[in-house]
């Protein structure tokens, strides 16, 4: 996969607070899961791995937050964290945040940038 920005998907699919955008994010050669989703008006992009044990948290493919919509949520212990900055906010991640993504909107489509 090439280095430099890489198209993940429109801005029209990512609703705010809703269905989040799974995709391979390449750091220094290593593929890991990330995702993507809209909060107020924002993108933003976290490796899919939750800080508790390093496993995906969608509890659905793309579904990313908890009932009340205000935060993402770990499907298996349940652990939150906070969609704008990934900071772990209760439970089992015990103050291991997520990791972010660096992504951009822009032109009607939403870009990784990848290394
Ligand atoms: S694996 Fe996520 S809270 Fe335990």
């Amino acid at each position: 996969m090439a280095q430099g920005k890489r198209l993940i998907c429109a801005t029209a699919d990512l609703a705010e607070a809703g269905e989040g955008v799974r995709f391979q994010f390449q750091r220094h050669g290593v593929e890991q899961p990330a995702f993507v989703v809209r909060w107020k008006g924002q993108v933003r992009a976290y490796l899919n791995r939750c800080g508790h044990v390093p496993i995906e948290l969608d509890w659905q493919p793309g579904e990313f937050f908890d009932y009340s919509r205000l935060y993402l949520i770990c499907s298996t212990h349940g652990a939150l964290y906070d969609p704008s900055n990934g900071a772990c906010l209760g439970g089992r991640c015990e103050g291991r945040g997520l990791v972010a993504v660096p992504v951009e909107e822009r032109d009607g489509g939403v870009y990784v940038e990848e290394s």
